[in-house]
């Protein structure tokens, strides 16, 4: 699966008929495909490092499901490294990492957005221990809690090669997609990625190759 160079943020509201837009509504396809099959309702997004397009697809993606009135939830696991409340313009200081530390209820920190059946939840406040917090047994219950409110739940994570954080959310969702950079791709880091991913039980659902040049976008396109 590839998405070709954008120019915005979430494509798939802003220029629907692009090129990209028409690479998420395939992976969105393929996903559903897969999901029917296999009950895939929680979905990580990760990467080998940094920049790669993990924030990118995850809007994008949740989005694809969004307009198919699907009720959809992404939330901001990138607890280092918040970004999604940039994106819906909300505040920050109440999120995951609040809910984690038993500082907010659920109702709390789940916001509306602009896009119709889609609802996120900010990473909230920088906490000093990220991966005992994704790894506490919050975690655990409040995907459980949000499940049945939800058709998708997507989940921006952080890279896996240089911390667990990553890993660790990947092992509690069904499923996991790789988002490489198109063209930073190092065949040594991908596979490395894969290994770690499958040594935490974590279950790789595909590879999104981002940022292809769209020149040769069509070539990859399924
Ligand atoms: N398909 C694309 N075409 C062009 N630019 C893109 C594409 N995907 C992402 N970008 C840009 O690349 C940069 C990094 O993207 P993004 O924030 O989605 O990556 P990330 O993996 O979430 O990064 P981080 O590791 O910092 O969380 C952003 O400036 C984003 O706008
Ligand atoms: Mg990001």
């Amino acid at each position: 699966m590839s998405i070709p160079s954008t120019k915005s943020e979430i494509m798939m509201e802003t220029n629907p008929g692009s090129l990209a837009s028409e690479s998420y509504r395939s992976l969105r396809f393929n996903m559903e495909t897969f999901a029917l099959d296999q009950g895939i309702q929680t979905v990580s997004l990760t990467s080998a490092g940094r920049g790669e397009g993990k924030t990118t697809t995850a809007l994008n993606v949740a989005t694809a499901y969004a307009q198919i009135e699907k009720r959809v939830l992404l939330i901001d696991a990138d607890l280092r490294n918040p970004s999604l409340h940039y994106t819906f313009g909300g505040d920050n200081s109440k999120g995951l990492s609040s809910y984690l530390m038993h500082q907010s209820t659920l109702d709390e920190i789940i916001a509306p957005t602009n896009i119709q059946n889609l609802s996120v939840i900010p990473a909230g406040a920088v906490p000093t221990n990220p991966a005992e917090l994704l790894a506490s047994k919050a975690m655990k219950q409040l995907l459980e809690e949000v499940k049945p409110r939800y058709d998708m739940i997507f989940i921006d994570s952080s890279s896996v090669l240089s911390l667990t954080d990553g890993k660790i959310v990947a092992a509690q969702c069904d499923g996991v997609l790789l988002v490489v950079d198109h063209g930073k791709l190092k065949r040594q880091a991908a596979k490395k990625v894969k290994e770690e991913l499958e040594l935490a039980k974590a279950k790789l659902l595909g590879v999104v190759f981002n940022k292809v040049n769209p020149k040769n976008a069509e070539l990859f396109l399924y």
